[in-house]
């Protein structure tokens, strides 16, 4: 049965893309999204390759009114959890931002659903819960490690609410997803991530770097003891990533009490051979330089995927070709992310 489900940061990268993926499966969605890191322009093109707009509400998780009010409006079924800050190095600058946001707006979040007499909640958990991996592929039962900022341990803390939160009412029925590196765009190049000022993340970097809004990348170290030297990460395409959210929706439909699944690829690549990659999608060389390794990385982390594929019926359709080419087709066609159509409509 299809249902009214509530986005949080529905209007940011990854919440753009499952906002399409839940309104192309037949769902009612609600957008909740303050824009701190986003632009309506994200929606209006969802709406587009949807043929249909989801509602939006532009406000605060931590607005216990507006959160009452959006409730009180229409049923909601189940609430996706996206809303909340992500950039490692502004959490160690801004740590009560990041506290504020994903620990103070997940409790308010679950105040007001419980409050409402909603209890399915899909909450976006990050691999940086596992720290520094004692060995790879990290499974769900590895240990959660000692995240080196506060992000992570914003998101730990988040984590542990929610484990108390079902542990205490057995009407709640949680989904922790935990990503690894989400990349790539939805192929049609209409929506795709669009980092604030300097990217913090690989690809993005690569991609501006390619299209000569900077001038070289700086890889973080390439002397650690992976094959090549340099740091390895799982990265997913984020449409995989997306739908993985509809497979955790369906499992919250099934099974009570609180689950974490890893949402990755189930294998690694390295800085290396994601340049190499970017080139050949995009016909472009990326120059780059060795830098010092960067605080707070660690060497590779990649997951172990099996519990969502068994558990979720959930895996990965995409390759590295397919994350590269999308990448490349958004940051081409939309060389300063929406902010190219908003400038657009303001001069028509
Ligand atoms: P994003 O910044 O593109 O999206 C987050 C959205 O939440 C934005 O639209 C922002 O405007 C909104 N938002 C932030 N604080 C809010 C608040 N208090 N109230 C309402 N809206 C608010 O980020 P993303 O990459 O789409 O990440 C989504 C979620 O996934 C985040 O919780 C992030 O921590 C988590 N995550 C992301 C990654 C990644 O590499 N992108 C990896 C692991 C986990
Ligand atoms: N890297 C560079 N140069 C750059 C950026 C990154 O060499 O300019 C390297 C990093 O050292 C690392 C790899 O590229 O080896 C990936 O780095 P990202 O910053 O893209 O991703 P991280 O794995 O460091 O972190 C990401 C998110 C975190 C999340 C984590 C686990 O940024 O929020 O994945 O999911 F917690």
């Amino acid at each position: 049965m299809n249902s009214s489900i509530l986005i949080t940061g529905g209007a940011g990268y990854i919440g753009s893309h499952t906002t399409l993926a839940l309104l192309q499966a037949g769902h009612e969605v609600v957008v909740l999204d303050n824009l701190s890191n986003s632009s309506r322009e994200s929606l209006t093109r969802v709406a587009q390759l949807a043929g249909r707009a989801p509602q939006f509400v532009e406000g605060d998780i931590c607005d216990a009114k507006l959160l009452q009010s959006v409730f009180a409006r229409q049923p909601i079924q189940a609430v996706l959890h996206f809303a909340g800050l992500k950039a490692v190095g502004e959490s160690a600058l801004k740590p009560l931002a990041y506290y504020r946001n994903n620990v103070s707006g997940t409790l308010q979040l679950c105040q007001a659903m419980g409050d409402a007499g909603i209890y399915h909640l899909v909450f976006s958990s990050s691999a940086t819960v596992y720290g520094e991996p004692s060995l790879v592929p990290i499974g769900e039962n590895c240990p959660v490690g000692i995240p080196t900022n506060p992000y992570g341990r914003s998101k730990l803390m988040a984590e542990e609410l929610l484990q108390d939160l079902a542990r205490s009412d057995n009407r709640w029925r949680i989904a922790v997803l935990r990503y690894f590196n989400p990349v790539g765009a939805h192929p049609s190049g209409l929506i795709g991530e669009d980092p604030r000022g300097i990217p913090n993340n690989l690809l993005p970097y690569i991609s501006q770097v390619a299209v000569g809004k900077l001038k070289e990348l700086a890889v973080f170290g390439d002397d650690y003891s992976t094959p090549d030297g340099t740091g390895v990460r799982d990265y997913i395409h984020v449409v995989d990533l997306a739908n993985g959210h509809l497979r955790a929706l369906e499992a919250l439909e099934r099974r009570p009490g609180l689950g974490v699944w890893n949402l990755g690829a189930g294998r690694g690549y390295s800085v290396f051979e994601m340049i190499r990659a970017f080139e050949k999608a995009s016909g472009l060389s990326v120059p780059y330089i060795i830098a010092p390794r960067r605080a707070g990385d660690v060497a590779e982390c990649w997951a172990d995927a099996a519990k969502a594929e068994k558990e979720l019926g959930w895996n990965v359709k995409h390759q590295l070709s397919d994350m590269m080419n999308d990448a490349w087709r958004w940051q081409s066609l939309n060389p300063d992310g929406y902010r190219s159509a908003n400038d657009l409509d303001n001069i028509v």
